[in-house]
């Protein structure tokens, strides 16, 4: 079973075994004796199950089972030790046991909210707000039961809770450390003289475009989704002279995977200010690195680039002969782009076809009719890529494919989630039952650069409750924070530096490191077995870990965030940040 599912059964498990135990409390205190005894009796056995599951969890990685082990474990066991051993015998009276059923239904029930609203990392303040919530529970309880606790039970309740809850309300709610993100510091000048420049202007503004054949409200550039296509050769400065007509929330450009000077990267509130109605902003760097790219407004990134205020970056490493197709995919308010297209190809030419999923989630993508090869991932070349047939790809938000192929005499379609967006002719084929490429293990291996790392940093992706903004809401988060408050991670100029990436949640998280590209060493402890993959976007599923490496080699404060653009809004967004 994959870490995913035991994640996933494991939550179904702590429902059933809390669920289990109140119901039956509530049973015995209606007198409905053999429900009572059944429900009890499928806690426990729940709670049974639930040592597997975590047990499991533990082996799969701490992170996937801290506070399972430290707080809902001893939990578990005492709402066991309390409620057992009255079942047995079963009492005449089965109201008698209510209030021991319900405290172990409080007690379990305190552990998955430890689980489900604050996750990772465990917390002895989350424990003790627990025992807190339990206590007081159990207490009313036993009041409104009328069972009558003595006064010395009561007071020393009273002091339990009130003692747990004062400690880890302190324990908890103490804000993280202050990120010390700097602002709107000064820009880097990128000039450069006398280089062959490509300069362009896009514009930003409100628009109506057409999108899968009807007209829709947007934000485009130059009034166009996707906005134009810029293309450079190796060795072009470009200039790109951005203007805002009437994007109230501003705009900014960055240059997703293109590791560009800091000052350029386009971060609103770190890199530059962002660019408001009646503004603009210059963006110039060296085009230094052949491939595919995009670029987008990383203002409000969430609802500009799903409003469509992106467009392409192809960097060739000069002229290049046959077909050469740039297909960036996108959900405009719900309708799919691009439009599909078709035309004539010679028999006998190279072509490429430059995948781009723009949108936040991830797309499948089956090429029909032809051999072909990836000959590029994120931008960068792959090593000895080999041919593959009805073969799909999956690409994570943020990511690009580079698919070649030599024309052949027939038909060639490309197939996005099974729609036909590119083609040379009619072809009639399901591709839906294709198998996927593992990227991992395609390609000829090269030796790892480093064999060792000068520093390691760990990214656990959970959900919680986040209570440090004016209104509390269940963020996405990056070691038990969100932004703003996740504390920026630092390196060294000249660092190699490995990340660990771990997603303890049940949905899929692109992830994107600006300014760098990332070597994967392993996925779940296997070694990366193929081509050197170097990635600026990857998905990392539910209950996996990633271990990728990178060299510091980009002075300045990066963005480091989850692609799926609205998680990254909910939170989970940190900063890389050289000393
Ligand atoms: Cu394409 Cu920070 O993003
Ligand atoms: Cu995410």
């Amino acid at each position: 079973m994959t870490t995913g599912s035991l994640l996933a059964v494991d939550l179904v498990i702590a429902v059933l075994t809390a669920a289990g135990w109140l119901g039956a409390g509530s049973a015995a205190v209606a007198r409905r004796r053999p429900l009572a005894l059944a429900l009890a009796a499928l806690a426990l056995l729940a709670t049974l199950a639930r040592a597997i599951t975590i047990i499991g969890l533990a082996r799969a990685g701490w992170w996937f089972a801290g506070e399972k082990v430290l707080v809902t474990g001893p939990l578990s066991l005492a709402a066991v030790a309390v409620a057992g051993p009255r079942l047995l015998p079963v009492p005449g009276d089965i109201r008698s046991v209510a209030v021991p059923l319900l405290f172990a239904g409080y007690a379990t029930s305190s552990a998955l909210f430890v689980t489900v609203l604050h996750g990772y990392p465990a917390s002895a303040g989350a424990g003790l707000l627990a025992v807190a919530g339990t206590v007081t529970a159990t207490a009313v309880s036993w009041r409104a039961v009328g069972a009558r606790p003595s006064r010395a039970m009561s007071r020393a309740a009273l002091v339990v809770a009130v003692g747990a809850l004062v400690t880890g309300t302190g324990l908890t709610v103490v804000p993280a450390a202050a990120p010390a993100v700097p602002h709107d510091h000064g820009y880097r000048d990128a000039r450069t003289a006398d280089e062959p420049t490509r300069r362009f202007t896009l514009t930003a503004g409100t628009a109506t475009v057409r999108a899968d054949g009807r007209d829709v409200a947007a934000w485009a550039f130059n009034a166009q989704v996707p906005g134009p296509e810029l293309t450079a050769t190796v060795g072009d400065v470009m200039q790109v002279t951005l203007r805002n007509r009437d994007i109230g929330r501003g705009v900014t450009l960055h240059w997703h995977g293109y590791d560009v000077p800091n000052s350029q990267d386009g971060v609103p509130g770190v890199t530059q200010a962002a660019v408001l109605p009646g503004q603009e902003f210059v963006y110039r760097f060296r085009a230094d690195q052949a491939g595919t790219y995009w670029y987008h407004t990383h203002s409000v990134s969430d609802v500009g680039v799903r409003m469509g205020l992106y467009g392409v970056l192809v960097v060739r490493p000069g002229p290049t002969a046959g077909l050469d197709v740039t297909v960036p995919v996108h959900t405009l308010v719900g309708r799919p782009l691009p439009a599909p297209r078709t035309e004539r190809v010679e028999a006998g030419q190279p072509a490429r076809l430059r995948l781009i999923n723009t949108d936040s989630t991830t797309h499948r993508y089956a090429l029909a009719g032809t051999a072909f090869r990836v000959a590029a991932i994120d931008g960068v070349d792959l090593e000895g890529p080999t041919s593959l047939v009805d073969t799909a790809v999956l690409i994570p938000a943020g990511g690009r494919y580079d698919l070649v192929f030599t024309a052949p005499a027939t038909p060639v379609a490309l197939f996005v989630d099974g729609r036909v967006v590119y083609s040379t002719g009619a072809v009639s084929t399901s591709t839906g039952d294709w198998p996927v490429l593992d990227p991992l293990d395609y390609g000829a291996a090269v030796a790892v650069p480093w064999s060792r790392f000068d520093r390691s940093l760990t990214l656990v992706l959970d959900r919680g409750l986040d209570l440090h903004g004016l209104l509390p809401r269940y963020a996405h988060t990056v070691n038990g924070a969100a932004a703003p408050d996740i504390p920026p991670q630092v390196v060294r100029l000249g660092d190699v530096v490995r990340f660990t990436i771990v997603n303890r949640f049940q949905v899929v998280h692109p992830w994107h490191l600006h300014g760098h590209h990332v070597l994967v060493l392993s996925r779940d402890g296997e070694p990366a077995a193929g081509s050197p993959l170097w990635l600026d976007s990857f998905d990392v599923r539910p209950g996996e870990v990633w271990e990728v490496a990178f060299r510091a080699d980009n002075p300045g404060v990066w963005a480091n965030h989850c692609h799926n653009l609205a998680h990254a809004d909910a939170g989970m967004t940190l900063h890389l940040m050289y000393s």
